[in-house]
């Protein structure tokens, strides 16, 4: 029988299990994918501490993953045989362009994921690598790429010119959202904890940033920036309030995370009076993938890859992310 190496969730609060597994095999519709990289998430960190619905634990986590097709199952197309490709994490999404069904998952929770030298997923789930990346720069775009394309896009409405405002530019997800709205010709400031971030978004295209520790950044943001017509915010939090008070009138603010949990304070008085649009975002649908991909690929946009581990060293990207360091995405590579 042959084995594959993998990281494996045995109990929620302790270290991923180096192990090795048997081989999955393809079921029908499925390819096997002998991965070359995997990329983290917030949500791997998450599962790892508990915090996290539906944990069942042994599985292996990673929703994201680059590589080369290594079997084809029954009923797919053989010509995906050694191709490279990348693998969409979202799976079962539904019909309706709107709102993902009950039936969608995320790859790496349930089922096993890409923190492994191979994984077994549905051809459809299937995309070609972009040619100008490289694989650590694939294996960071999946979860995180869609998740900044819906919010920006789908459900932020960015148009070209107007003042964007992305809150906590070391995230993954802020990252993209940054390149994706300074490609599509918008002015956009981020907040940050840090100023070396805030400096490194800059290169990225941003305009400025403010630290969203120091308490009333949002009026110097407003002095300098206006009123944003479009907030992405992943956070949350004691700091939502300021989000509220500074977008224009009839702006959104799209959130796809609450890093710091529910609003301490919801004004409901500016949110009817200003019309502004409170928007949830999640992940995204097969047609918000493809049109992400596209965009990547016509922009020749590089995924920012802030440090790159051993597969092995799985549990040292992993613990990193319990104080977020990283600007970008952490990658695991199998070789
Ligand atoms: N709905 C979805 O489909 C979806 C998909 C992906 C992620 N998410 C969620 O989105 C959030 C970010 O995910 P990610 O993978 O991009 O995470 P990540 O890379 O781990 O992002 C961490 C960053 O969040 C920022 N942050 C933390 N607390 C903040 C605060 N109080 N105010 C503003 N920014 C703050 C920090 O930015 P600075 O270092 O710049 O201060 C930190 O570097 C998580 O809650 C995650 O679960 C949801």
């Amino acid at each position: 029988m042959a084995l594959i190496k993998a990281l494996v969730l045995k109990e929620v609060k302790q270290l991923l299990a180096f192990d090795e597994r048997p081989e999955p095999v393809p079921q029908p519709g499925e390819v096997l994918i002998k991965l070359k990289t995997a990329a983290l998430n917030r949500r791997d960190y998450f599962i790892t501490q508990g915090l996290y619905p539906g944990i069942k634990p042994p599985v292996v986590l990673g929703s994201d993953g680059a590589g080369v097709v290594a079997h084809t199952g029954e009923d797919v197309d053989p010509a995906w045989l050694g191709k490279e490709v990348i693998i969409n994490p979202g799976r079962d999404w539904g019909d309706n362009p709107a709102a993902q069904s009950n039936a969608f998952t995320i790859l790496g929770l349930p089922r096993d994921g890409t923190f492994a030298t191979h994984v077994c997923v549905p051809a459809e789930q299937l995309h070609h690598k972009p040619a100008h990346l490289n694989w650590p720069e694939a294996a960071a775009l999946p979860l995180a790429g869609v998740t900044a394309y819906r919010a920006v896009f789908s459900q932020g409405g960015l148009q070209a010119g107007q003042t964007v405002l992305i809150t906590g530019i070391g995230g993954g997800v802020a990252t993209f959202a940054l390149q994706f709205a300074v490609a599509a010709g918008a002015k956009v400031w981020v907040t940050s904890s840090s100023p070396q971030k805030i400096q490194r978004a800059v290169q990225l295209g941003a305009q400025d940033g403010f630290d969203y520790t120091n308490e009333g950044w949002f009026k110097e943001f407003v002095k300098m920036a206006g009123a944003p017509q479009l907030i992405i915010d992943s956070a949350g939090g004691a700091g939502y309030a300021a989000l509220i008070h500074i977008a224009a009138p009839g702006g959104r603010i799209v959130n796809y995370g609450a890093t710091a949990g529910p609003p301490e304070k919801l004004d409901l008085y500016k949110v009817f009076w200003k019309q502004l649009r409170l928007q949830g975002s999640t992940m995204g649908s097969r047609e918000d993938f493809s049109a992400m991909i596209a965009f990547v690929e016509k922009h020749r946009i590089k995924p920012v890859v802030d440090a790159v581990f051993p597969l092995a060293e799985g549990n040292r990207a992993l613990q990193q992310m319990k104080t977020s360091p990283q600007f970008g995405k952490y990658v695991l590579t199998m070789e």
